[in-house]
């Protein structure tokens, strides 16, 4: 059997400690791989959101303090997140969660498309990203979709050309599916994309546990994340162009049209769990100041998403190791770790996903199973979408030891 290496940038008990799920007790003796359905919250997130509930529950932006300092909070949590975007504050919107900001969007995209309009989608997403611009075919727009290769579940970027025509104005994908993996180039497809005068919808909802990426860099108009699945609470993030949201009709109440962060959330902020995302700034600023401590801050970003992934990678390459080695087990997407995020789906061949993750909770080893609503990406590898597939998914609080551990209770479930 493989082992696992320890070399990781980060320091895990340094980590762990920022995190109370590490010192519950009802979680004692159980390893976390399910990372990709929701992380553990930061301490820093926990804090926030109490605290905020305790002094700062009402509504904010009027004069008096409590109410003042609750609008600063919800500020400061979208400059905060902002800079580990690299996006100004006026461009993170939050929302209930990718799935209803994805579905607001699409209608405020009514505004975009003309009839005969073209947009292209996946069927790599998760069902987030894709049904709701399916529908706009109800308004006449011509909806194509890329295809992943039925074997390895990537997506091929020469084949996105053959799709884009002047007409296209959206392609909608994703960074990281929740199932293969992969780690598209975002940056690439972009460019590809608007070069052809289409805008872009990313779903970053997979990758962004793994580092927070740049943004602006990537060029995206639009960028999805779910917080409760970065450390932080149940909210879905978007960075929306200014251009962009310009364009996109209000979604909001009509006298409401000229405030940029009412018009794409008619659900009304959550203000608590707002405010609490900027504990996952605050997070990442003492995973900074602990490993890097004088180094310049402006790089901080850039630092942290580095470190993330560093810790990942010398964990992932074992596991991905281990289940290409197995004759019984089909892993979906690369078994190459520096191509994909550290989450992992796979076809169990002699028992079903259902019973090896009854059997791997025994052994004290949380996984998930299922189609993890990505069923158009299930059906086009030919797995089927009833039975599912396990998925093993780890963030940079893993340690080598809790995967070494993996591997171990994986072998002996498999065998039966
Ligand atoms: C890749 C991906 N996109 C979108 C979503 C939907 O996110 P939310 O639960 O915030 O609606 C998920 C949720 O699991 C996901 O994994």
């Amino acid at each position: 059997m493989a082992t696992t290496r320890s070399a990781s940038a980060l320091d895990p008990q340094f980590v762990r400690a920022q995190f109370p799920a590490f010192s519950e007790p009802t979680l004692q003796g159980q390893a976390f791989f399910e990372n990709a359905g929701g992380s553990y919250a930061c301490g820093a997130v926990i804090r926030r959101l109490t605290e905020y509930y305790r002094r700062l529950k009402v509504q904010p932006y009027y004069a008096f303090a409590a109410s003042a300092e609750a609008g600063e909070w919800m500020d400061a949590a979208r400059a905060r997140v902002g800079e580990y975007l690299g996006v100004p504050a006026g461009e993170v919107q939050f929302g209930p969660s990718t799935s209803q900001n994805t579905y607001v969007l699409a209608q405020a995209f009514r505004t975009v498309l003309k009839p005969g309009d073209e947009i292209i989608v996946t069927n790599q997403d998760h069902e987030a990203n894709s049904g709701v611009w399916r529908r706009l075919a109800e308004h006449g727009t011509l909806v194509k979709e890329w295809r992943v290769d039925p074997l390895s579940g990537c997506l091929d970027v020469r084949q996105l050309d053959d799709l884009l025509t002047p007409r296209t104005r959206l392609l909608a994908f994703p960074h990281a599916s929740n199932i293969v993996g992969h780690v598209n180039p975002v940056a690439d497809i972009v460019a590809r994309a608007h070069a052809a005068g289409a805008l872009t919808v990313v779903d970053g909802v997979s990758w962004a546990p793994h580092g927070l990426p740049d943004v602006r860099e990537l060029g995206a108009d639009v960028y999805l994340l779910s917080l409760y699945k970065t450390f932080g609470p149940h909210q879905g993030l978007m960075v929306v162009s200014p251009r962009l949201l310009e364009q996109l009709g209000n979604e909001g109440h009509y006298f409401n049209a000229r405030e940029p962060f009412k018009r794409l959330v008619p659900a009304g902020a959550d203000h608590a769990q707002v405010a609490a995302a900027r504990g996952i700034a605050e997070y990442f600023d003492a995973l900074d100041a602990h490993h890097y401590p004088g180094a310049d801050p402006l790089r901080r970003p850039h630092r942290v998403r580095e470190a993330l992934r560093a810790a990942e990678l010398p964990l992932l390459a074992p596991l991905l190791e281990f289940l290409r080695s197995r004759g019984d087990i089909r892993v979906l997407g690369p078994t190459r770790a520096a191509e994909r995020a550290a989450t992992v789906a796979f076809v169990p061949q002699s028992l079903e996903p259902e019973e090896l993750g009854r059997r791997l909770a025994r052994r004290g080893f949380m996984i998930g199973h299922g189609g993890f609503y990505a069923v158009r990406l299930l059906e086009a590898m030919r797995v089927d979408p009833a039975r599912g597939v396990a998925r093993i998914s780890f963030v940079h609080y893993t340690t080598a030891a809790e995967v070494q551990g993996l591997l171990e209770a994986l072998e002996a479930s498999l065998q039966g």
